[in-house]
């Protein structure tokens, strides 16, 4: 029998569809499970009438493939993919390629890709978006590694990705951690939008007494939207529409307000920490997330804390203030991928990544979960100024604030004095103002600084560094 194109370890759903994604465009493959009986169900069922074979032990596996062999992983992050990494190694041979396609920290990647190239393996750390229909029908990848690595499964993915109407999904990364690094941010900015999202509704709901299908329509119309259009956007319309079959009453209200995560926001985050990055509105989304999973303190504080006793929120017709809603969200989305583009220049600088960040946007056009048609306009932003420092400042962005900033100031004026949290979208505006303030008050921190521990300060009028002793 010849020898297979592709293999895959790992028969979870991602792996599965991934899987079967390559064979039908024209990869015949091996696969292999922990255990054995979900490789057989696999080939009963899915896989069946497919050229796809199993195989029963690691060393059969690796037996089953073609020189140079190309193995995607496709299993749990962190120490099972060093183990099953240990596990492999002695079967394979020079040139052979491992592709860790989940969810890994980006600084276990570059460590991987350092100790398999020592031994003469290929390793390629590769984000990939699109959730289980994405794996299947074609989603967007970031593989990171070798150019040379890289160059051995570009026709596969060239193959399996989404297509765009400039081109498949996939583009090689940079080195090292670079293609996970990415997915991490896209996942960073997909926090983001997804609690922006949140927000919208809960004001909806909460202050203009919307139903779920009232609310779905407004989403439907802010999908037609080259601002708002997105995967995203989309979904939300459906959730909101869609009923519990017990009572026809709108599911959504059903389920528990606690929101997991699996470690991408919080990578995101730390990360942008760690390079001096400010990224406001996806921290906010995160720390949504972990509020939200205080049910219980908030049981407590509802009973407790007063809200405030302001004028009620009033912004005219409702059409209106729904308008200012659309702009709000619109500059938050916005703000929201530009802090997360902003993570992956400062990255780029650090690691040495040299990132293309217009060819990025492109990827994420198509097949993953922040695809958007946004995404065109940071595309054209970045081949026209590659080193530009803020989305923001590109000109059609900066007008879009300009024209939408007053907007999201009255929504998040409404929403406070109503007493209803929107961190994304207060966390934009403070963003926004921040950036365009071109004095901020941190002279005064730094005065401070220098009086308690004589930190000392810069001046504005001399060059130097300089302490004062405040407190004769
Ligand atoms: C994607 C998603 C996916 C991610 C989940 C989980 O691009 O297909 O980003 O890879 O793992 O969305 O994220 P949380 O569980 O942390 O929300």
């Amino acid at each position: 029998m010849s020898k297979a194109h592709f293999g895959l370890i790992g028969l979870g759903v991602m792996g599965e569809n991934l899987i079967l994604n390559a064979e039908s465009n024209g990869f015949s493959s091996v696969v292999y499970n922990r255990t054995y009986a979900k490789t057989q169900e696999f080939l009963a069922g899915r896989g069946s009438g497919r050229n796809i074979v199993g195989a029963q032990s690691l060393q059969e596996f690796v037996e089953k493939l073609e020189r140079p062999r190309r193995i995607l992983i496709m299993i749990k992050a962190g120490n099972p993919i060093d183990n099953i990494i240990e596990a492999i190694s002695p079967y394979l041979e020079d040139g052979d390629l491992l592709i860790d396609g989940g969810n890994s920290l980006y600084t276990d990647t570059e460590r991987r890709v350092r100790e398999l190239e020592k031994k003469n393996f290929g390793y390629i750390g590769m984000g990939i978006s699109g959730g289980a229909k994405g794996a299947l029908e074609g989603p967007s990848m970031m593989p990171g590694g070798t150019v040379q690595a890289y160059r051995e499964i570009e026709d596969l993915l060239y193959k399996m990705a989404a297509q765009v109407e400039d081109g498949p999904c996939v583009a090689y990364i940079g080195p090292g951690g670079a293609g996970h690094f990415v997915k991490t941010v896209h996942n960073g900015i997909e926090y983001g939008i997804e609690q922006i999202l949140a927000e919208a509704y809960d004001l909806m709901k909460r202050i203009y007494g919307m139903n779920g299908n009232e609310m779905a329509e407004i989403l439907k119309k802010w999908n037609k939207t080259e601002e708002l259009s997105s995967y995203l956007v989309e979904i939300t319309e459906i959730c909101l529409r869609t009923k519990d079959l017990s009572d026809g009453s709108d599911l959504v209200e059903k389920i528990m307000d606690q929101a997991g995560q699996k470690g991408t926001g919080l990578w995101t985050v730390i990360s942008a920490l760690e390079m001096g990055v400010s990224v406001p509105t996806i921290y906010a989304s995160l720390n949504g997330r972990v509020m939200s999973s205080m049910k219980k303190d908030r049981i407590i504080g509802e009973e407790i804390l007063k809200g405030p006793s302001l004028i009620p929120f009033d912004m005219g017709s409702k059409d209106h203030s729904i308008l200012h809603l659309e702009n709000a969200c619109v500059l938050a989305c916005m703000a929201s991928y530009a802090q997360g583009m902003a993570l992956l220049v400062e990255a780029s600088r650090l690691h040495n990544y040299n990132l293309d960040i217009s060819s990025i946007a492109q990827i994420w056009k198509g097949g993953c979960i922040i695809r958007s048609r946004l995404l065109k306009r940071i595309q054209d932003a970045y081949t026209l100024n590659p080193s530009l420092v803020n989305l923001l400042f590109d000109p059609w962005f900066t007008s879009q604030i300009n024209q939408r900033l007053d907007s999201l100031a009255i929504i998040v004026a409404g929403a406070s004095k109503s007493g209803i949290p929107v961190p994304c979208l207060s966390s934009t505006l403070d963003y926004i103002n921040s950036c365009r303030t071109n004095r901020l008050p941190q002279n005064l921190v730094q005065a401070m600084r220098d009086c308690f521990g004589a930190h000392t300060y810069e001046r504005l009028d001399m060059e130097g560094n300089f302490h004062t002793e405040w407190l004769e």
